[in-house]
């Protein structure tokens, strides 16, 4: 059977940037809060009428297929994982083969928020084993920051939440190559509601009015506390799942990624793991949250950044709304 393997990863992040001090002018905080609490000095945030999701994953996808040296025309399928598409209907995949000239290949969209990166790469690794298709490009893209309650009341959400878009080329490779080894994707429905936003619903009578929009169901509703506390119970499950699935140990490990929700969790992972800041890889300080972004932006700066050599294990790990979590372990 083939095997799957990332040839390439590319990211774009908009140019704004937003510090704690500017956030201070919106709503009741402090730098030293959000520096405190969740690691953030600063994050990026989209300029309305440049940035799209659709402008910055075609950005990041063309780094991706430069640095694997593939060209757009010989991507068999688009996976694009994202909660804030452009457009409500269709989804974002469509949108981005458009603007790439990719032809009539398929384009299937995720909403699995924060795994769903783990979720599309593990989508495509099925695909490349089964023979469908041979070069995969799998995106998380996110502009949170035009649904986030910027008021007092939604402080604690919109401090860390920001926008960016990465990209990964994923394809088939021999048996015996490195690449993909295994993925582990949970989810449980019952927590829907810690971390959702809500409109515009379908199954209201009118989607979108002006009392909706009054009520801000539209924006994004965070329970923190709660969220973290599974957070860090999930993570270190689906990771240590990855390692027995495999029969490795976490000293295997030469650079976990996970998912950037708040520094204080990567921290309390690490330290669970053991692993010396080295072999764990963090850009929250300087990017925020950006959900589904967050596992491609990262894995690309730690390319670019040396961080990542051929051959290295790589563990990759998320969690966030639905709930959902999940965890791949790759060889580089
Ligand atoms: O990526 C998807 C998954 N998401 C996550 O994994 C996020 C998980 N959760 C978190 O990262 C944290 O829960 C937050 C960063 C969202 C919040 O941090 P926290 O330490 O859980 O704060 P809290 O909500 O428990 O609030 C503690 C205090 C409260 O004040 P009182 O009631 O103790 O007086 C809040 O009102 O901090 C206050 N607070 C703030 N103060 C200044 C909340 N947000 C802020 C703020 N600035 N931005």
């Amino acid at each position: 059977m083939k095997k799957s393997r990332i040839l390439g990863v590319g990211h774009y992040v908009p140019e704004r940037i937003v510090t704690n001090q500017e956030l201070t002018e919106m709503m009741n905080t402090t730098n030293e809060w959000i520096v405190e609490r969740t690691g953030i000095q600063e994050r990026r945030w989209f300029t309305p009428g440049i940035d799209t999701v659709t402008s910055m994953s075609k950005k990041a996808t063309e780094m991706a297929l430069e640095r694997a040296g593939v060209s757009a025309k010989e991507i068999d399928f688009i996976i694009f994982a994202t909660i804030t598409p452009d457009y409500f209907i269709p989804g974002n995949g469509v949108l981005l083969q458009r603007e790439l000239g990719m032809g009539t290949i398929g384009a299937l969209d995720i909403r699995n928020a924060c795994s769903g990166f783990i979720y599309g790469l593990s989508i495509a690794d099925q695909f490349i084993k089964t023979g469908m298709y041979k070069k995969i490009l799998v995106v998380g893209a996110e502009i949170q920051s035009s649904a986030l309650d910027k008021s007092d009341e939604g402080r604690s959400s919109s401090v860390i939440f920001a926008d960016g878009a990465g990209a990964a080329i994923v394809g088939e490779v021999d048996s015996d190559q490195p690449g993909i080894l295994t993925t582990h994707l949970h989810a449980q429905g019952e927590y829907a509601e810690e971390l959702y936003c809500k409109d515009p619903g379908s199954s209201r009578e009118v989607r979108l009015s002006p009392e909706l929009i009054e009520s801000g169901s539209f924006q994004l509703k965070m329970n923190g506390n709660t969220v973290f506390k599974h957070a860090v119970v999930r993570f270190m499950e689906v990771i240590n799942e990855a390692l027995v699935a495999n029969n490795l140990n976490k000293d295997a490990i030469d650079l976990l990624v996970p998912h950037q929700a708040n520094l204080r969790i990567s921290q309390y992972i690490q330290q669970k793991l053991g692993l010396p800041d080295e072999k764990v890889f963090n850009n929250i300080m300087y990017l925020g949250n950006t959900t589904a972004g967050t596992i491609p932006i990262a894995l690309s700066q730690a390319w670019e950044q040396g961080r990542i050599e051929e051959g290295d294990l790589i563990c990759l790990a998320a969690f966030g709304s639905g709930f959902t979590w999940a965890s791949a372990l790759l060889r580089w």
